[in-house]
């Protein structure tokens, strides 16, 4: 028996950064996805195989995760894991992985990797909720990123456009809006830990500028929330111009991330780092008009496709 989940990427639209500091951010999952495939298997050990490496460990050794030599992989450990133990099973599990999301430039691959492997293992048992997938998938994700938000894995789970702050959580955009993008990836793989470390040391020694800044950003975020009501690409676009601008001043742009944003600003509505920054990807939003004017300047300079906001999440098959 095989059991099969899953779970969409993501863009964040506004807000990244500040969100970690109390402000709203704008984020929709994308229509690029993880599969994950279990199933049990003879030999008493968890498998975890993706294009990215395979590896693993014995189930008696269970809770020492420090076994793994790969981190990125810890997660899926700590997911079979618990499984395994809840369940008290005597054989293996094998865990794979298919990505269409590329790894590590701020679009949730391994946000939606945990997503979909929750769903994937403990499916094996009795399919879980989405309420409860994302609550394991966090966890499974602070095994390697501790301070994570846990903004990546409920737009993973739950699908669609969302506002998302600390203190209320989530918030669904009610407008269904259609919107269409370019994501351009700089190829500067960034560790989102590392930067989120830049930002705030840059905080400290900054923090009159900082506030400022976040005062800006709250503003961006409440003119982008009407403007995605109205459906307005014209505002919208200039509104992601305005918060690059602010994640440039926190230091998280590099010079291709610019050039980037430089040629699709001639076409595109708009265009911003999305993520962590410090590399990783760009989004411009176009629409039919612009859509190949702008992937045709954006592909000279860069691996890019176009993406939606997806709005179905965690998928069982
Ligand atoms: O690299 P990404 O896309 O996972 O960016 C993380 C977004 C931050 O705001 C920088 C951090 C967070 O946990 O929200």
């Amino acid at each position: 028996m095989k059991s099969i989940a899953s779970a969409p990427g993501k863009i964040i639209l506004f807000g990244e950064h500040f969100v970690v500091y109390g402000m709203k951010a704008v984020l929709c999952s994308i229509d690029k996805r993880i599969t994950a495939t279990s199933q049990f298997i003879d030999e008493k050990v968890i498998r975890v195989r993706s294009s990215l490496g395979e590896s693993e460990i014995s189930i008696d050794s269970s809770n020492n995760l420090e076994k793994v030599q790969q981190k990125f992989m810890k997660p899926f450990f700590y997911i079979a894991q618990k499984a395994v133990k809840e369940n008290s099973i005597k054989n293996g599990i094998e865990l794979v992985l298919e990505s269409e999301i590329p790894p590590g430039v701020g679009l949730g691959s391994s946000s939606a990797a945990c997503v979909a492997a929750t769903a994937s293992v403990n499916g094996l048992f009795c399919k879980l909720s989405k309420n409860e997938v994302v609550k394991i998938a966090v966890q499974a994700e602070r095994t390697i990123f501790e301070q994570n938000s846990g903004a990546d894995s409920s737009v993973s789970t739950f699908g669609g456009l969302v506002s998302y702050d600390l203190k209320n959580g989530f918030e669904n955009i009610s407008s269904r809006n259609d919107l269409s993008f370019i994501i351009s990836n700089s190829a500067q793989v960034h560790n989102t830990q590392d930067v989120v470390r830049q930002v705030k040391n840059f905080k400290e020694k900054n923090d009159e500028l900082f506030n400022k800044l976040c005062k800006l950003e709250i503003d961006i975020v409440d003119d982008a929330m009407l403007s995605l009501k109205d459906n307005d690409l014209n505002k919208l676009g200039s509104l992601m111009l305005k918060n690059h601008d602010l994640l440039k001043q926190i230091g998280i742009s590099t010079e291709k991330i610019d050039l980037l944003v430089q040629e699709a600003k001639k076409t595109a509505y708009g265009a911003k780092i999305t993520g962590a920054g410090g590399g990783g990807c760009i989004i411009s939003l176009i629409d039919d008009s612009n859509s190949e004017d702008t992937l045709n300047n954006l592909r000279k300079i860069s691996d890019c496709f176009v993406t939606k906001i997806d709005y179905s999440g965690l998928r069982y098959s």
